[in-house]
């Protein structure tokens, strides 16, 4: 039997508005879902340094253009029924509705990160994070379904 790996915990993981994680946290790159993850994730940590004030402009529009690549290749590395039956927690709707919540989000966050403003970039990030990353992990600890 196959196991069904859980990871709606993972959020819970990612600093919000403080600092990046240390390298040495485990992963699981093994998969390239897994590699996916930690690109984004370390896109949305670059990102967010640069809208607390460090980093360079040209190097956070990278950031986010990768963030924006990876978001598009998300239907792809969790197919429908695949997907679900790989992961406990990714229901139909998730896996349906998180690439274009992810397209959608990272889209408005370039467009942000390519005006040059600090705090409008600040909220995108939020944004991307509550409701793209968040359309498939948890944000907050009470609201499991
Ligand atoms: C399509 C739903 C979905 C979206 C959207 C999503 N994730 Fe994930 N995430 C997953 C799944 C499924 C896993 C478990 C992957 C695996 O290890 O096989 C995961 C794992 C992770 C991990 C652990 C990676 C590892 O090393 O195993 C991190 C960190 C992470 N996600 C961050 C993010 C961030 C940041 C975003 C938004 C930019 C995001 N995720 C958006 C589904 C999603």
């Amino acid at each position: 039997m196959k196991l069904s790996k859980s990871f709606l915990y993972l959020v819970l993981l990612i600093p919000l508005g403080c600092t990046p994680p240390a390298t040495s946290v485990p992963t699981s790159q093994a998969t390239i879902q897994g590699q996916s993850m930690e690109h984004m994730l370390s896109d949305v940590n670059k990102i967010r340094a640069f809208a607390y004030g460090s980093g360079s402009a040209a190097a956070t529009e990278e950031s986010a253009h990768d963030l924006v690549s990876w978001s598009r290749r998300l239907g792809e590395l969790f197919p429908a029924g695949e997907a679900t039956a790989d992961y406990v927690d990714m229901s139909p709707e998730r896996v349906g509705g998180a690439p274009a919540a992810m397209r959608e989000t990272s889209g408005m966050l370039l467009v942000a990160v390519q005006n040059g403003n600090r705090p409008d970039i600040g909220s995108q990030l939020a944004n991307t994070e509550k409701n793209g990353c968040g359309f498939c992990h948890l944000i907050t600890n009470t609201s499991i379904r």
